[in-house]
């Protein structure tokens, strides 16, 4: 099978749990199309994949771990609807689609992003068939990342940091935290849900890290390189909101070189897993070469 088949056949298991999992009504009505609006807009579903794809390497079966991995992908989107208000970003375009707030306003696009955040630990918690201390084990490290040890101290340095004098030390930490948590947590998650052993753990540690970190200076380049029908969102954004970022600091070819430095790192990493890491290395240098 090739990595394009492998990725559309574990997209296709999220999505159809995702919506499966939306079809009940939610009251008011306006909230539950919101939240399906960004939900179903598309997106690669790379977190859930590296989730899967993690606890599928350590001897497990995706389908056993659908409503975990899913619930990544809902605080994914509620990050990217949040990301995008005219407080944040203040973007127009997502998934190439205009974004949550212009369709539904802020007050909604806010609620969805509170909506889906708050689901995702519904979600993944209620799942009976888990062992309790795994389930709890996994839902600390999955709090974490996507808050105050992750994303939302990496989306505040982000915002605090427009304008200013660039810092190389305030640059890796805003990219470890915005993304690179959620993105490392998503590859850990698939490891402590099939309650891998601890150097099982490091590899995918290892492999989280450093992917998560060349997943956001790829975004970076992006934003100067690529175009906005390609990238389903404002290309340009970060100049227009001098953000710092690892052009800014690095220009786009230092910072390739970074973001491939991060990647052999990642291989390195799961070498452990010997050929059963075949298809985190085929994500590796799809993560590398993608373009949107
Ligand atoms: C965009 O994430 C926001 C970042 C953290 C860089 P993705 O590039 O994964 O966006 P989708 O989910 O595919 O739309
Ligand atoms: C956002 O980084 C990271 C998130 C936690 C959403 P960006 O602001 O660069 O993401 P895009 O480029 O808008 O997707
Ligand atoms: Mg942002
Ligand atoms: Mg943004
Ligand atoms: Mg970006």
């Amino acid at each position: 099978m090739d990595l394009k088949t492998y990725l559309g056949e574990k997209k296709a298991l999220i999505e159809d749990f995702v919506s499966g999992y939306f079809r009940q009504p939610i009251a008011p009505e306006v909230l539950h199309e919101s939240m399906k609006y960004s939900l179903l807009a598309g997106g690669k579903r790379i977190r859930p994949v590296l989730c899967l794809t993690a606890y599928e390497t350590c001897g497990g079966n995706g389908q056993d771990i659908l409503p975990q991995a899913a619930a990544i992908e809902l605080i994914h989107t509620y990050s990217l609807i949040h990301d995008d208000l005219p407080a944040m970003d203040d973007d127009a375009l997502r998934r190439g689609k205009p974004t949550n707030h212009v369709i539904y306003g802020e007050a909604m696009a806010i609620l969805a992003g509170d909506g889906l955040l708050t689901e995702a630990f519904r979600m993944f918690s209620g799942n009976g068939s888990l062992a309790p201390a795994v389930l709890l084990k996994a839902i600390n490290e999955l709090s974490s990342a996507a808050g105050l040890l992750g994303m939302v101290a990496g989306q505040a340095m982000d915002i605090i940091s427009e304008g200013k004098a660039h810092d190389k030390k305030v640059l890796e930490f805003i990219h470890r935290n915005k993304t690179a948590a959620l993105l490392k947590a998503s590859v850990q998650l698939g490891g402590i849900l099939y309650n891998a052993e601890d150097a099982e753990m490091d590899s995918l540690t290892g492999y989280g890290e450093a992917i998560g970190l060349a997943f956001q200076i790829v975004d970076d380049i992006l934003d100067v390189t690529g175009t906005t029908e390609e990238l389903g969102k404002p290309r340009g954004s970060d100049e227009n909101k001098n953000k710092l970022t690892y052009p800014a600091m690095y220009g786009v070819e230092g910072s390739r070189t970074m973001a491939k430095e991060q990647i052999d790192r990642a291989l390195q990493s799961v070498e452990f897993f010997g050929p059963k890491a075949h298809w985190f290395e085929e994500i590796a240098n799809y993560l590398l070469k993608r373009s949107n």
